[in-house]
C-alpha cells in the first residue's frame, strides 16, 4: 500500500498554530510532509482509524490528499473512482485583505476547464457524508493539489471555506465580513428576519449593519460610540454600558441570538455569555474569541467543552478567512 497523506488549509499566518494543533491532537499518527503558505500536508503513519476526525480550530478544509496535478487531465485521473459528488476549486493563498481579482480570474479559468471534463453537479446542496473533490490552485506554474473530503455538519459549505463577499463601502467595520461569513456557515441568513439579537461589543457596528440588513432587531452593548448610520436605524438600540454592568431590565423580553465580539480573553467572554445564555436562553450564538497568545490557544479545548454545557445546539469553532488572530464559535438550536 502506498503511504497516504492528509492536507489542510488555513488562514494566512496560522500555519504554525495549525501544525501545533495537529501535533497535539494526532501526534504519532500524522507527521508533517510539506508546507506552503496556507496549505500543509501530513504523512499518515500506518492506517487512519475508521472514526478519524481531523477536527481542531485552525484547519479550514481538511481531507485526504490524492496528489499533485500539473494538468486538468491529471486532475480527472486522480478523481476517478473517488465517488466525489461535488467539486470545490479555490486559491491556496488568501491574503489578509482578500483574494485579488486576477487570482479569482485564474481560479475561475481553471475551474471552467476542470468542470468541462469533470461535470459534477455543484448546484445540489451539500449533505452529510457527501464526498467533495478539492482542487487547490497555487501560484502561477505550481501544480494543483487534489484532495477529497467528506462533508460533515459544522464544516464550511463554500469552496475552501472562502467567501467572495467584499466589504461594502457603507459597512462601519470589517466585522461585517465576519458576521456575513458566520451566518452563511450556519446557513441562517433567511431565518434572521424578525429575530432579536443581543450583541456584546457592538461598536462601531459592522456586525450590527449585517444583522440589520437581514431584518433582525439589534441591541448593541458597548461603552464606545456606534457609527451614526447604525445608530439611526429604527431597529437598532444602543445600550451604552459595559457587558458586566448590563442588567436584565435593560433587555427586551426575548433575545433570540447572542453575539459577542468583545476584545477580551475568551475565558472572560464565556463567563459573560454564560450568564446571559443560561438566563435567556437563546436560539443561536455567534462568538468571536481572540487567540492572541499560546496560553489562550492551550486553554481553548477546556473553554469549548464548558460552552457545550449551556450552548443552544451543537458547538462548532473555526477560524474563518475573515478572522484575524481569533476564531469564531457558533451554535444554533431549535425551538
Ligand atoms: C472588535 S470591537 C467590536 C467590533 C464590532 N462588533 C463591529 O461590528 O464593529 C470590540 C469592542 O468591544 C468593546 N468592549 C470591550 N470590553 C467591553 C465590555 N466589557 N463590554 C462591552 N463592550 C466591550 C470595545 O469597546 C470594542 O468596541
Amino acid at each position: 500500500m502506498p503511504p497516504s497523506f492528509l492536507f489542510a488549509t488555513c488562514r494566512f499566518g496560522s500555519e504554525p498554530a495549525l501544525k501545533r494543533e495537529v501535533a497535539m491532537r494526532h501526534g504519532g499518527l500524522l507527521t508533517p510532509a510539506f508546507m506552503r503558505p496556507q496549505l500543509i500536508t501530513w504523512k499518515v503513519q500506518g492506517e487512519l482509524p475508521a472514526d478519524f476526525r481531523f477536527g481542531g480550530l485552525f484547519a479550514q478544509v481538511s481531507g485526504r490528499s490524492l496528489g499533485m496535478a500539473e494538468t486538468v487531465a491529471e486532475v480527472v485521473a486522480l478523481a476517478a473512482g473517488t465517488g466525489a459528488a461535488h467539486l470545490h476549486i479555490f486559491p491556496r493563498e488568501v491574503p489578509e485583505e482578500g483574494v485579488p481579482e486576477e487570482t479569482w480570474a485564474r481560479v475561475d479559468a481553471a475551474a471552467a476547464e476542470i468542470q468541462a471534463l469533470l461535470p459534477l453537479n455543484d448546484q445540489k446542496p451539500l449533505r452529510p457524508a457527501d464526498y467533495v473533490l478539492d482542487v487547490i490552485i497555487g501560484a502561477e506554474g505550481e501544480p494543483m493539489l487534489v484532495g477529497l473530503h467528506q462533508y460533515q455538519p459544522g464544516e464550511f459549505k463554500t469552496p475552501g471555506g472562502l467567501s467572495r463577499a467584499s466589504l461594502p463601502p457603507e459597512a462601519p467595520s470589517r466585522a461585517w465580513l465576519k458576521m456575513e461569513q458566520s451566518l452563511s456557515w450556519l446557513g441562517v441568513e433567511k431565518e434572521l428576519k424578525g429575530l432579536v439579537v443581543l450583541e456584546l461589543g457592538s461598536a462601531p457596528g459592522g456586525a450590527s449593519h449585517s444583522l440589520l440588513s437581514h431584518g433582525a432587531t439589534v441591541y448593541g452593548v458597548d461603552t464606545v460610540a456606534m457609527d451614526e448610520r447604525v445608530l439611526a436605524h429604527p431597529q437598532f438600540h444602543h445600550l451604552r454600558v459595559s457587558a458586566g454592568d448590563l442588567q436584565p431590565d435593560m433587555l427586551p423580553d426575548q433575545v433570540d441570538v447572542l453575539v459577542s465580539d468583545i476584545n477580551l480573553e475568551p475565558r472572560i467572554i464565556c463567563q459573560y455569555v454564560e450568564k446571559f445564555a443560561t438566563r435567556l436562553p437563546p436560539l443561536g450564538m455567534i462568538l468571536t474569541l481572540k487567540i492572541n497568545s499560546a496560553k489562550v490557544e492551550a486553554e481553548m479545548p477546556a473553554i469549548i467543552q464548558r460552552v457545550r454545557q449551556w450552548a443552544p445546539g451543537p458547538v462548532y469553532v473555526r477560524q474563518l478567512s475573515s478572522n484575524r488572530r481569533e476564531v469564531t464559535l457558533v451554535s444554533w438550536g431549535d425551538r
